[in-house]
């Protein structure tokens, strides 16, 4: 591969509910990473509630810069370029990120990189701390799954930045049913790790819940599974049984992890990929995480659990090859969401 330049970036993410800074260098290693997390203001409303998410990023967002600089014991002028999220996510949450970034960038006179949400993701897989052994990157071709709580896709990526995208759910997201189970569950938000909680004391084997393989195809189809567990919760309420919710977690959270698995394995033979990489929310999944590190040969990209859900981290170091490899957004950028990337 080419040598990339050498650069230190500066990267903001407020796509949703959490106000997030990271500086990266050189795309993998990770100097800070502050993530102001609203998920105590929003579990109230048992879930995220836009407008008061945008609210909180204007609240958080300076300081949040601060302390990321201040943890890196570096100042502004040390950056190279600024990394921001410019999409998907939600627009008021987005425009507050955008902002600060574009008005660094300006005032500083560096260039600003917007960055897909889900490429980051992604890229979470590229990023260590700085100061530990440096692991191997991620080998193209590379199968990815991504599995957040917005999107489930599976994308062959030939090379940086380039992706094909093979499949993706044709209704629910992963994490989306996992919330709207723990929901129906009567389990506190965020839903992932509540039912990983209750599974965890549970029988996976209880109840046989559906598997859409939509055989043929690398799509997702995960709305089906959701319905069983209402069914079900509906009849048990009916016989006044009591709800097993550790049971019901469990059965859920399996027949979820069978389907993401097998497919993922699937398409890496299929398309002669030589490693795997499993990105978003649900990649923190204990029971997902096991599975692709216990079950396959292939070697398996995971990111730390911190790097999981929504970071700055990972929008640094897809920034970060954005900027290296020349594929930098104008300046005067729209929060559209684009996906797949080109
Ligand atoms: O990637 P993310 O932080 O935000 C989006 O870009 O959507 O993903 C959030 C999703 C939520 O649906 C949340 O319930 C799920 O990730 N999640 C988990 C776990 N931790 C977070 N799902 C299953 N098990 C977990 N441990
Ligand atoms: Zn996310």
């Amino acid at each position: 591969m080419t040598e990339l330049t050498p650069a230190r970036i500066l990267a903001i993410e407020t796509s949703c509910d959490e106000t997030a800074c990271a500086i990266l260098e050189n795309g993998r290693a990770l100097l800070s990473s502050v993530v102001a997390s609203q998920m105590d203001i929003h579990a109230r409303y048992g879930g995220v509630f836009p407008e008061v998410a945008s609210r909180q990023h204007v609240l958080s967002i300076v300081p949040v810069v601060q302390q990321a600089l201040a943890q890196a014991r570096l100042t502004l002028h040390d950056i190279d370029a600024v990394a921001v999220t410019q999409g998907p996510g939600l627009a008021g949450s987005l425009i507050v990120g955008m902002n600060m970034a574009k008005g660094m960038a300006l005032a500083l006179d560096k260039p600003l990189v917007g960055v897909n949400h889900l490429e980051g993701h992604i890229y979470s897989a590229w990023v260590y701390e700085a100061g530990e052994k440096m692991p191997p990157a991620p080998q193209f071709p590379l199968m990815a799954l991504l599995v957040s709580g917005g999107h489930t896709e599976l994308n062959l990526m030939t090379d940086h930045l380039t992706y094909q995208r093979l499949g993706a759910t044709l209704d629910d997201a992963a994490g989306e049913a996992f919330d709207k189970v723990a929901r129906l569950l009567e389990l506190p938000y965020p839903g992932g790790p509540s039912i990983q909680k209750m599974a965890e004391e549970g029988d996976p084997n209880r109840f046989n819940f559906p598997r859409a393989w939509l055989d043929g195809t690398w799509n997702f189809s995960f709305s089906g599974v959701k319905t069983s567990v209402l069914y079900e919760v509906q009849a048990l309420k009916k016989r006044s049984n009591g709800i097993p919710v550790q049971d019901l977690a469990a059965s859920f959270q399996k027949a979820i992890v069978d389907v993401l698995f097998k497919k993922t394995i699937n398409a890496a033979h299929e398309f002669g990929a030589k490693e795997i990489l499993v990105a978003g929310g649900v990649s923190a999944n204990r029971a997902l995480r096991q599975t692709f590190k216990a079950q396959t040969e292939f070697p398996v990209h995971i990111p730390p659990l911190s790097l999981c859900t929504d970071n700055a981290a990972m929008i640094g170091a897809a920034g970060y090859f954005r900027y290296a490899l020349g594929h930098v957004s104008e300046i005067d950028m729209d929060v559209l969401p684009t996906w797949p990337l080109s």
